[in-house]
């Protein structure tokens, strides 16, 4: 099983098992976890499935490839650890991964 949690803007935390080579954006949505919009259903289109990456998780998760750091420019507050959540592929090695949902998408 692998367990991702996500922390809300106002600290609420919830923790929810994913499948293996989903998405952390479809898991998200898949749980009803509230904060990511993901407007284009995952095409890297919308910049409405940001999170922010845990500092601990980085390293794993690894960083935005060019088409995903170019929609980011498009995101709310985007900080160094900003991530598009459908571009994060769930794998064994995810888990335990901890994101945050900014205040607003979009
Ligand atoms: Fe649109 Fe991720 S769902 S960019």
């Amino acid at each position: 099983m692998i367990n991702i949690t996500y922390i809300d803007a106002k600290g609420t935390s919830r923790t929810v098992s994913a499948e293996d080579r989903s998405t952390v954006m479809e898991t998200a949505l898949k749980n009803g976890v509230p904060g990511i919009d993901a407007e284009c259903g995952g095409a890297c289109a919308c910049a409405t499935c940001h999170v922010y990456v845990d500092e601990a998780w980085l390293d794993k998760v690894g960083k935005p490839e060019q088409m995903e750091e170019d929609m980011l420019d498009f995101a709310f507050d985007v900080r160094p650890n900003s991530r598009l959540s459908c571009q994060i592929r769930v794998t064994s090695a995810l888990d335990g991964l901890v994101v945050t949902t900014p205040e607003k998408q979009g």
